[in-house]
């Protein structure tokens, strides 16, 4: 007997998910034994033209029909969004169908509530495809790694961004320009300005800041920075000092607490995520035993999302069929947040000075004031003007924003025209 799957969204990644239930029915039957049937799509629009064909009746712009319909017995939500998808979610649990969903935005803000849901009705509730598109870490992260007293998570995890800096400095797209053809393959979410603006990234550095040390932080704790504050002149004198430019996630367990954040950072040109090209994602953990593993592989688009979400289908089929639950309940304690201004980076400043002779040393005894180090300096005249690219050591983050306001109260400095952190990790 087949297994009643319903299916909230048909966009980009429910459009690619039935598709390949529906193409790849037999293929699935033959390898895993089980009949998976879509039963039920939800969507908005009904008259629209989606690349699937469905029986009559299957595709409804009635989703809360699909949740409550008795012969849909395991929900997939990739509609995307807060509401209606978080109650969706919620009645299909406590229905006690199993849930597979690949929106991080939700978990990432209702994770907790969510995870006591699902446990107390006795039914998985999988999100595979809420970070990373396509590749295996949230499985990893807490079924495999469990053992692991884990320190770290770092990589770039959304793919939009990625694929705009990477035109922007490989090809010199225009970012808008880059934007929108992110937008046309279906990396970008159905709202680009959480792409770029750090807020996706922020929700999958929570839920991989959760899973990694077993607290959950939230994504409002979170420190966020996106990238359409990125000047291209930047990312070109990256290039020439020997970096690229990526949106990063961090997510660091320390004395006083975990700390993620995410913000654009220069990364050396031999580091690992340095080679991330385009729409791919690299995510790398690390713990004492395991020293740092890398998962990489695309990380947005229809058809490596479909891929996520169809695993997590399967193995909540599996369970449905064999009565038991395989997959591992999520358990959380409340976590510390610990202080961003103690996160130590070091920076990279363009300032804009006047060229004359002391103000170097101006420059340098504000640092020194403020106790940070300086690592390189590079000038660029033009006319009574210069352009100073400074590198800085590592120091907290408090103290780097100090500096920076002291350069700013000096009469010699006419701008601090971009300022962008250096992830210092090397391989
Ligand atoms: P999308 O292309 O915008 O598709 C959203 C689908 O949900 C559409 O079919 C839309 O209906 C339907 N929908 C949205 N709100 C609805 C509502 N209130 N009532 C009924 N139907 C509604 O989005 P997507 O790119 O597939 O993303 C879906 C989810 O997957 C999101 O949570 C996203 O964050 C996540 N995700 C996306 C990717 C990716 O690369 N795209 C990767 C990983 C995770 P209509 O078609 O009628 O408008
Ligand atoms: N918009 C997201 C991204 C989709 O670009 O990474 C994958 O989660």
């Amino acid at each position: 007997m087949g297994i009643g799957i319903g299916i909230l969204g048909g966009g980009t990644v429910g459009g690619a998910l039935v598709r390949r239930l529906v193409d790849n029915r037999d293929v699935i039957a033959a390898k895993t034994g089980l009949q998976l049937e879509v039963l039920r799509v939800g969507v908005r629009t009904l008259d629209k033209e989606r690349g699937f064909d469905l029986l009559p009746g299957v595709l409804t712009d009635n989703v809360a029909d699909v949740v409550a319909d008795d012969s849909v017995e395991m929900l997939v939500e990739v509609m995307g969004g807060m509401d209606p998808a978080g109650d969706l979610v919620l009645a299909a649990l406590r229905a006690g169908k199993p849930v597979v969903t690949a929106n991080k935005e939700l978990i990432a803000a209702r994770g907790p509530e969510l995870f006591q849901t699902a446990e107390e009705a006795g039914v998985s509730l999988l999100f595979e495809a809420a970070v990373g598109g396509g590749i295996p870490i949230i499985r990893p992260l807490w079924e495999t790694l469990a053992g692991e007293t884990l320190t770290k998570v770092m990589g770039i995890v959304n793919g939009t961004t990625n694929f705009i800096l990477t035109a922007m400095s490989e090809s010199g797209m225009a970012y808008k320009v880059a934007l929108a053809e992110a937008q046309r393959l279906g990396y970008a979410e159905t709202d680009p300005s959480s792409d770029v603006t750090g807020v996706d990234a922020a929700a999958k550095a929570a839920i991989l800041a959760g899973l990694a040390f077993g607290s959950w932080v939230g994504a409002d704790a979170v420190y966020r920075e996106g990238i359409t504050g990125l000047d291209p002149v930047d990312l070109q004198f990256a290039a020439e000092l020997g970096y690229v430019v990526k949106l990063l996630a961090v997510a660091e367990r320390t004395e006083e607490g975990v700390n993620a954040r995410v913000y654009p950072a220069m990364v050396l040109t031999h580091h690992p995520l340095a080679s991330v090209r385009g729409a791919r994602n690299a995510i790398s953990i690390e713990g004492p035993a395991v020293q740092r593993l890398l998962f990489s592989g695309p990380g947005a688009g229809g058809e490596p999302t479909a891929s996520a979400v169809l695993g997590d289908i399967i193995t909540a089929a599996r369970e449905l069929r064999a009565g038991t639950l395989v997959a591992p309940r999520i358990r959380l304690a409340d976590g510390g947040v610990a202080d961003f201004g103690d996160v130590s980076t070091m920076w990279y400043l363009r300032l804009m000075v006047v060229d004359q002779p002391g103000v170097l040393a101006q420059i340098a005894a504000v640092f020194g004031h403020h106790g940070v180090s300086i690592r390189s300096v590079r000038q660029e005249c033009s006319g009574d003007e210069a352009t100073l690219l400074i590198v800085t050591h590592s120091a907290p983050e408090r103290a780097q924003q100090a500096a920076r306001d002291g350069l700013r109260g000096l009469g010699v400095v006419s701008n601090v025209a971009a300022a962008i952190r250096v992830e210092s990790t090397e391989s």
